[in-house]
């Protein structure tokens, strides 16, 4: 791979247009590129990129700089994970020592590393994984859940072989135990000495926004205890700051400006799978606010497609008012009793649950049921609860225009 040795020699080789443009819709208007600011909502077009300079600048809410600023804060990245985005986009490597860069930017050097041994990680996984063959315990596993070559590829599933051995692939790597033990990689004995935490599991790499591996969500092949193991938080992996998949989801939910949010990793992959290419999933934690605030960078609508039981419906209420204080719209798509995404589409097949997606109701027609099912009408003091349940919602409602309450009702 080529490299450049200064940052204005990467962005020479850089169109900033078309990169602007994998996040904004520009039209060109003379000199300049004009669409929707991705900072703040607005409905006509205050965001103008100046063809000549390829600096950005927002009329609305005046924001602006180059394209790094700009990279910096629709990606949520540091300067360095910046100049990474565009060396990559440009097919080149950035020769400047990384020491240099992290002094420019204030990066901790220690994150990188944390990233490049996940990376390694990554990379052991997914050949453990293509070592197994047709018939051992991991594929029989796979071909009962649905999950071929295509989804192995596409979601870049590994496997952590029952007898371990990724600690000597990482030691070969010039990775530390100290280095495997803080991206939780390996976890403390309590004889002593330390243990590799996956075993027997079929990986999903947890990736960040920008794809690069955080951590990784492991599934028991054998009924082992817990059903899925995560990694734990480190530096690099901060749950309420992650959403499963939005590294694949993301351009298709920009554009359609629109997410589906499930609870599972398996209901993330039979989703897209299905078509439903906008869809990410939480990590097995209540929705937290940082990645309600993630979502609202991509999408100006939310659908909440939790499992249809009683957690799940206790889940989607609960996600309503965390994705209320972001301004995204909410919609609410329920399953049959009992099952989850992944179950529907495999029952009922990818039509039956698009089309359950597309007849998500408003928020607050689904909290309004949600109430009305647990209440007790024939009283004056049920009725009151009832109100009571409600108001709470109401309160959280930034905007409360009929518009944005009931949207697409
Ligand atoms: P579910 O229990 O709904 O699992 O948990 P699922 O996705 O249907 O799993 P399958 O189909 O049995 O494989 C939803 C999500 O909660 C997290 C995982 O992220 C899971 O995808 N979870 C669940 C855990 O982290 N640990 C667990 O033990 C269980
Ligand atoms: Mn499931």
């Amino acid at each position: 791979m080529a490299s450049v040795n200064s940052v204005q020699e990467l962005k020479n080789l850089v169109d900033p247009t078309g990169v602007y443009g994998e996040y904004v819709r520009l039209t060109r208007k003379g000199k300049r590129s004009v669409g929707l600011c991705p900072f703040h909502r607005e409905k006509t077009p205050s965001f103008s990129v100046d063809q000549e300079t390829g600096l950005f600048y927002c009329f609305g809410c005046h924001k602006g700089g180059d394209l790094l600023r700009f990279l910096q804060d629709v990606e949520g990245c540091s300067f360095t994970e910046a100049l990474e985005i565009l060396a990559n986009r440009a097919g080149v490597t950035l020769s400047i020592s990384a020491g240099r860069q992290a002094a420019a930017s204030g990066a901790p050097d220690r994150k990188e590393k944390l990233r490049k041994a996940l990376a390694s990680a990554e990379r052991y996984y997914r050949s453990a994984l293509k070592a197994e063959k047709k018939g051992s315990a991991v594929r029989s596993y796979m071909e009962e859940r649905g999950l071929g070559p295509k989804q192995e590829e596409s979601f870049l599933l590994g496997f952590a072989p029952f007898g371990g051995g990724l600690m000597n692939h990482l030691a070969g790597e010039g990775f530390s135990p100290d280095d495997a033990a803080e991206c939780g990689l390996v976890v403390e004995r309590e004889q002593g000495g330390r243990a590799e935490r996956f075993r027997n599991r079929l990986l999903f790499p947890i990736k960040d926004a920008m794809g690069r591996t955080a951590g990784f969500g492991g599934r028991a092949i054998d009924g082992q205890e817990p059903k899925y193991l995560n990694s734990p938080e480190t530096p690099v992996f901060q749950k309420r700051d992650i959403l499963f998949g939005l590294c694949w989801s993301k351009e298709e939910i920009r554009k359609r400006g629109q997410a589906v949010l499930v609870e599972g990793y398996m209901d993330f992959v039979a989703a897209h799978e299905a078509g439903v290419t906008n869809v990410v999933a939480g990590l097995g934690t209540a929705l937290a606010g940082g990645q309600a605030a993630l979502l609202a960078r991509y999408a100006k609508e939310v659908i909440l497609s939790y499992d249809g039981d009683p957690a799940g419906l206790a889940a989607a209420q609960r996600a309503v008012p965390i994705l209320l204080a972001h301004s995204l719209s909410i919609r609410v798509a329920t399953l049959p009793e009992g099952k989850d995404p992944d179950e529907c589409i495999k029952r009922a097949g990818a039509e039956a649950y698009k089309r359950c997606v597309e007849e998500a109701v408003p928020f607050f027609r689904f909290l309004v049921e949600q109430a009305q099912a647990k209440a007790v009408l024939g009283s004056v003091e049920g009725r009151v609860a009832f109100v009571h349940s409600l108001s709470e919602y109401l309160a959280a409602v930034p905007d409360l225009s009929p518009e944005r309450a009931c949207a697409s009702s």
